[in-house]
C-alpha cells in the first residue's frame, strides 16, 4: 500500500485525456501531472533529444516521490520506454497505439492510424503492427501540426477542420472501418471527428485500457492507496497553464513550474 502519488507526464495538455481515466477509474489515488509544453510538440523530434526529455520528466517526477510513472504520450513512449524502464527503479505504463483492438475487429480488413511522425516511425509502433495486423491493410497517418494547434487553445478551430479533412480523405479512400488515435492529444478531437466520419468508422484510442493496467501494476506491486479521503492532484506545465486548466474544466490545481 502507498499513499505516494502516481506520476504523469506528457509532451503537453494531451495526457490529460490519460489522467481523466485513471483519476475516474482510481479516484482515491494523489497524481501529479506534469505537462511538457515548452517542449511540445514531440513528435517531430530525434529519437534522442526525445529521451532526453524524457528522463529529466522522470526525474522531475521521482524528485516529487511518485511511485510509478505513466508516460502519456505515444511518442515518449515508443522511443523512450525501455530505457526508463532499465534506468530506474519503480515501474512505468507506457501508451501503445489501439492496433490490436482494432485488428481484431474490423470488417472491411482496412484501419487508419493517426500519431505522430516518431510514433510511426518507431521500432516498436511496428513491432506491434507486424504481430497484430497481419493480413489487415494499416494506413498511417502523421497528424502533423494537430498537437501545436491543441497547445495553443485551438482545438476546435477552422485550422483544426481543415487539417483533419485533409488527414482523414486517404483513410476514407481505403474504406477504413476503424480510426486509430496514436497520440494523447487526439482524444480531444473526439467530438470533431465523430460528426466528420461516416457512422460506419469507429474511433478507438488507449485511456481506459492504460489507466486499467496501471491499476493491474500497482495492485500486482501492492502500491495501491490505502486512503479513502479526497486525493491531491497537482498538476505543472512550463507552457500556458491556462491551456490546461481550461482542457480540465479548471476542476484542478495547477502551478506553472519554470523546467
Ligand atoms: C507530440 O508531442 O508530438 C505528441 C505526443 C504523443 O505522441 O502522444
Amino acid at each position: 500500500m502507498s499513499n505516494k502519488p502516481i506520476g504523469i507526464f506528457d509532451s503537453g495538455v494531451g495526457g490529460t485525456s490519460i489522467f481523466k481515466e485513471i483519476h475516474a477509474l482510481l479516484p482515491n489515488e494523489n497524481c501529479m501531472y506534469l505537462a511538457d509544453s515548452k517542449n511540445a510538440p514531440y513528435g517531430n523530434k530525434s529519437e534522442s533529444e526525445i529521451l532526453q526529455l524524457s528522463i529529466k520528466n522522470t526525474e522531475f517526477l521521482i524528485n516529487k516521490g511518485c511511485k510509478i510513472i505513466v508516460v502519456a504520450c505515444n511518442t515518449a513512449t515508443t522511443n523512450a520506454i525501455s530505457y526508463l524502464r532499465t534506468h530506474y527503479d519503480i515501474p512505468f505504463i507506457g501508451i501503445e497505439p489501439a492496433i490490436k483492438p482494432a485488428a481484431l475487429k474490423t470488417e472491411t480488413k482496412s484501419i487508419g492510424i493517426l500519431a505522430t511522425k516518431g510514433t510511426l516511425s518507431s521500432h516498436l509502433f511496428h513491432k506491434t503492427t507486424d504481430l497484430y495486423a497481419s493480413g489487415i491493410k494499416v494506413i498511417e497517418q502523421v497528424g502533423d501540426g494537430i498537437v501545436p494547434l491543441i497547445e495553443s487553445g485551438k482545438l476546435e478551430s477552422k485550422e483544426m477542420k481543415k487539417l483533419l479533412e485533409t488527414y482523414l480523405e486517404p483513410m476514407l479512400a481505403q474504406n477504413i472501418d476503424y480510426l486509430v488515435l496514436g497520440c494523447t492529444h487526439y482524444p480531444y478531437l473526439i467530438p470533431m471527428l465523430t460528426k466528420m466520419l461516416p457512422n460506419n468508422v469507429k474511433i478507438i484510442d488507449s485511456g481506459l485500457a492504460v489507466a486499467k493496467q496501471t491499476k493491474a501494476v500497482l495492485s500486482a506491486n501492492d502500491l495501491l492507496c490505502e486512503s479513502t479521503q479526497q486525493p491531491t492532484i497537482q498538476l505543472y506545465s512550463n507552457g500556458n497553464v491556462e491551456i490546461l486548466n481550461s482542457i480540465l474544466d479548471n476542476k484542478f490545481e495547477t502551478s506553472y513550474l519554470d523546467f
